[in-house]
């Protein structure tokens, strides 16, 4: 036994521990060698959400994260408003939320200004309007919430980058604007405040 310890040592004293790491086949290697493992590299792909003949009912209890909102672009984009109109605020009656400040702050007010009367450095040459208006306070929440989604003429949408409950929070937000401000007279169309 201790003959061949004394071996062992001799030979990792002469070749060195570079042996083991180059000139031994990695057991990676000898894996492949082995055809039932080999398989394991090439399997056939599953795609478990594609057979139509199972069933992706909704569990009970939950809710969908994802779809489920419907799309009225075609007939806001064309200046009718009855499925915006329809819309109900969820968030009706509650008080403007520090997120729809926020919001508002981050994506409307580079146009419509910090309180929404267009006074912002660039409201004029992108003829952004008050939202202070009689005419935009007349607005339905749901119009609101579909111009946010859809945007409307030169006004970009932002139903991609703000969800659906952030939309209200903006609406929420705008009406408090509203409230806290004097109406003033709307621009001609197409003109600035
Ligand atoms: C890039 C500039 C820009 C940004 C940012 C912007 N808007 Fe607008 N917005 C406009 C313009 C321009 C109009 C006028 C569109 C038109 O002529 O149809 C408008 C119109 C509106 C109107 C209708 C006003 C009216 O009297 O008819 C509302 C309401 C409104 N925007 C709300 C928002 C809200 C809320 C946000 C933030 C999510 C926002 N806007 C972000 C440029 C902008």
């Amino acid at each position: 036994m201790r003959r061949k310890l004394a071996v062992l040592a001799l030979a990792l004293a002469a070749t060195g521990c570079d042996f083991y790491y180059n000139d031994i086949p990695s057991p990676d290697d000898a894996m492949r060698l082995v055809p039932w493992f080999d398989g394991m590299y090439q399997q056939p792909p599953v795609f478990p959400y594609q057979r139509l003949d199972v069933p992706r009912n909704t569990v009970p209890g939950t809710v969908p994260i994802t779809g489920g909102e419907a799309d009225w672009a075609a007939e806001f984009g064309m200046g009718n408003t009855t499925t915006a109109d329809k819309l109900v605020n969820p968030l009706a009656g509650q008080p403007a939320s520090a997120r729809g400040d926020t919001l508002f702050q981050t994506f409307c007010a580079v146009c419509h200004g910090q309180a929404g009367a267009a006074d912002a450095v660039i409201s004029a040459q992108v003829a952004a309007p008050s939202l202070l208006t009689d005419r935009a306070r007349g607005y339905s929440d749901g119009y609101l919430y579909s111009i946010i989604r859809y945007g409307r003429g030169v006004m970009p949408r932002y139903g991609d980058k703000v969800r659906r409950d952030a939309r209200w929070e903006i609406v929420n937000y705008v009406r408090q604007l509203q409230a806290a401000a004097v109406a003033v007279t709307p621009a001609a169309p197409g003109g600035a405040n």
